[in-house]
Parts: structure tokens; C-alpha cells; sequence
């Protein structure tokens, strides 16, 4: 599917609607990683404290690599998925002995990293590093999906790697983070997961193939495994 005319749209209505948040007024490749592996199980606004608090006991790889597990399960606690913050401390570890203490600026590297996938690679590389990679979550997949009216099963990894492909294509070269996290704030606000979304509000109600068929409320589809 050819996604290049949401671009203008979506970049417009995210100069209007982005949220201010402290990962994005200083977004630094630390604090975007610390604060996509939050936000993959927590809500933005819940986030926020947890993330704040962080960076201050933690304020770069160096301190996360060394801390005791003990105190940063605790800094981790209420966020659930421990793992994540285990992955994290691992990751950190390699920066600092492979890396001079910093995040790669290359989405492959990023990929290498324990618990960085292709949507936290695509997420870093974008809003640090103005990479044009694509960063799709769940969020992403709903509104692509939605736009395209496609009825394609969202579970399946091949969908997946195709938006992925199909949006890699048209990212912005000078706003590729931006776009990303346009279509990932448009998700979590306007193009919301069940009952009824808000189209009257969205950018791309003119475009959107879903809202054309009234399929809104049909797509995406996910089956059962
Ligand atoms: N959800 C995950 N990452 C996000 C980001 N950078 N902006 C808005 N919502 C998000």
C-alpha cells in the first residue's frame, strides 16, 4: 500500500496535538530507549513519574550497567515485566565494553541489543538519530491497517514486515520521528482500539479506506492463535 499521503497530514496534526513529554524535549538515544521499553507496557501519562525518577538515579549506561539488580528492580517497580529491566541492564553492559558507553546510531546495531526489537530499533533510530526507519507497534499497525482497509490478521509476522517494508519507502528523510510518533500518538488518541473511534477528529478520515467502507470497527483483525 502506498502510505505517502498521510504524510503531510499526519505531520501537520502532530505539530498541533504532540503531547510534552520529557523524552521528547531532550531526545537523547538514553532517554528515548529508557523510554520506549517503558511506554511498551505502561501508558504514557503513568510513564511519565517512573521515567523521570529513572534518569535521575540513572542518568546514562554507564550508571544503569553498574547498579545493583536489587536497586533497579526497584526503580522498576509497579511497571511490571521485570525482564524488561534485566534486558536493559544487559543491553547497558554491551554499550559500555562494545560501545564506548553510548547507543549505536545504526538500526541494525540497535536490533543486535538485548530486548530491542525491529519497533524500539525503528523508535530510537528515528527520534534520536532522524534514521528513516519505521516503528511499528500495535498502535501503528491499527491505524496503517485502518487506512489501507485491510483486513489482513495484524498477529502475523508477514503483515507485519510488510507495513514495515511499505512505510520504510515513504518515511520523511527530515522527519522521520516525528512521523513515527504522529502515527503512534493518532493510535493511542484518535484511532483508539475498540468501540468508536474518534474520526471526526482524525487527520486522515479523507483518506482512509476504513472509514470510506464503514469497517472501522472491524479492522484491525486479530486471530486467534
Ligand atoms: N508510545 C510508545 N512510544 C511512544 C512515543 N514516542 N510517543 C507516543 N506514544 C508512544
Amino acid at each position: 500500500y502506498d502510505y505517502s499521503p498521510t504524510i503531510d497530514f499526519l505531520l501537520d496534526w502532530y505539530e498541533q496535538n504532540a503531547r510534552i513529554l520529557p523524552w521528547r524535549e531532550n531526545p537523547k538515544p538514553y532517554y528515548v530507549w529508557i523510554s520506549e521499553i517503558m511506554l511498551q507496557q505502561t501508558r504514557v501519562e503513568a510513564v511519565k513519574a517512573y521515567f523521570e525518577r529513572f534518569i535521575k538515579v540513572l542518568p546514562d549506561s554507564k550508571a544503569l550497567a553498574e547498579v545493583e539488580e536489587e536497586k533497579l528492580l526497584k526503580l522498576w517497580e509497579g511497571l511490571g515485566y521485570y525482564n524488561r529491566a534485566r534486558n536493559l541492564q544487559k543491553a547497558a553492559g554491551i554499550l559500555v565494553s562494545d560501545y564506548g558507553g553510548e547507543l549505536p546510531g545504526d538500526y541494525g546495531e540497535l536490533l543486535k541489543l538485548p530486548g530491542i526489537g525491529s519497533y524500539t530499533a525503528g523508535a530510537i533510530a528515528s527520534i534520536a538519530f532522524h534514521i528513516a526507519e519505521p516503528a511499528v507497534d500495535g498502535n501503528v499497525l491499527r491505524v496503517m491497517m485502518r487506512v489501507s482497509g485491510s483486513f489482513d490478521d495484524i498477529t502475523e509476522m508477514k503483515v507485519k514486515k510488510q507495513l514495515e517494508e511499505d512505510l520504510r519507502a515513504v518515511l520523511p528523510k527530515d522527519r522521520p520521528g516525528d512521523f513515527n510518533q504522529a502515527v503512534m500518538e493518532l493510535g493511542a488518541t484518535v484511532c483508539i482500539p475498540v468501540g468508536k473511534p474518534l474520526c471526526e477528529k482524525c487527520p486522515l478520515m479523507h483518506l482512509c479506506q476504513a472509514f470510506k467502507n464503514r469497517t472501522e470497527n472491524r479492522i484491525p483483525v486479530k486471530k486467534e492463535k
